[in-house]
């Protein structure tokens, strides 16, 4: 992947999060695709935005240019439904992919209304899988074993995990290269997120080393209360640099878009949110760029 040449815009005002703004570079186009990097959307919490971010940072990455596969890894399939697919109109879905030898991924695989970006959908079917992987060798590893042959085609793979820290989240990290983590502005934002780190950390000790935190996104930001903002300051003070400098504000745009079923970015593409996540595409593809995080930028 080419070094930057565009120089490197000047620091502005401080953003939401305190912390002077980095000045985001436009990225630029590839010249050649792939191997994709591998990035979990995580957060055992459910309605903390995993799925609208997955829909949203994946449009806008392929508004950039990259080409994206999102997965959708949770049985109740709003990924799925947030791209327009009906679920009873899903013939194979990711399950028959994990479960079955002779489906390929051509046989699961849908082009979006996006260009560039494509879906592994999921419907119910997917719940089996976890009590079926349980009894299964390498059980970890299978989602991973998938993917990995995906992976040249694509510059970046995000998968929706479901709301839970089980086996089939547990195969999300176990393949990632990275994971993002949406987190809701409301009090009790912070619960859980030790767990969730404990895991990510045996995760990368146990099964995956090269699993690193890409970051966490605060979600449904409201500049307006004052406890949106302590719950964002108490992010930065908890995880620094992790967290992202682009939040996500509150709005209805999204609801709006999910029953649209199209991202924010091509349903409003001059809103507020659609403006958010394409800057938020800016900041992980600047942050993929730097040296030891590999490929994807
Ligand atoms: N920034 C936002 N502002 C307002 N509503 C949002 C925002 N992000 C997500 N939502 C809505 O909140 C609900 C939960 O979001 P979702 O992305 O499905 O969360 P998760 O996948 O973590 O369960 C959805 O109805 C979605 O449209
Ligand atoms: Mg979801």
């Amino acid at each position: 992947m080419a070094a930057s040449r565009t120089a490197q815009p000047q620091a502005k005002d401080l953003g939401p999060t305190g912390r002077p703004l980095p000045g985001l570079p436009e990225p630029e186009p590839l010249l050649e695709h792939g191997p994709a990097r591998i990035v979990a959307i995580c957060n055992q919490k459910g309605g903390v935005g995993k799925t609208t971010t997955t829909i949203n940072l994946g449009a806008a990455l392929a508004e950039y240019g990259r080409r994206v596969l999102l997965v959708d890894f949770d049985p109740q399939g709003a990924l799925s439904v947030g791209l327009g697919l009906q679920p009873h109109d899903i013939d194979a879905t990711v399950y028959n992919l994990l479960m079955e030898r002779d489906v390929t991924p051509q046989d699961v695989l849908h082009k979006t209304s996006i260009n560039g970006m494509d879906l592994l959908p999921s419907n119910i079917d997917l719940s089996g899988a976890e009590v079926q992987l349980v009894h299964e060798v390498g059980r970890e590893y299978v989602l991973g074993g998938v993917l990995q042959p995906m992976a040249p085609d694509y510059d970046v793979i995000m998968i929706d995990c479901q709301p839970s820290l089980g086996l089939l989240t547990i195969n999300a990290l176990a393949c990632a290269d990275g994971v993002i983590i949406p987190l809701e502005c409301e009090y009790f934002a912070m619960r859980g997120v030790a767990l969730l780190m404990e895991t990510i950390d045996k995760v990368s000790r146990r099964l995956n080393p090269k699993l690193a935190i890409d970051g966490l996104l605060a979600t449904m930001y409201d500049s307006r209360t004052l406890h949106t903002r302590e719950v964002l300051a108490s992010l930065v003070r908890g995880f620094g640099d992790k967290v992202f400098h682009t939040v996500i504000s509150r709005t209805v745009r999204f609801p709006d878009a999910t029953v649209a079923g199209e991202p924010i970015t091509s349903f409003d593409s001059g809103s507020a949110g659609a403006g958010s996540y394409r800057e938020l595409a800016k900041e992980v593809l600047q942050r993929w760029r730097q040296p030891g995080v590999g490929h994807g930028g």
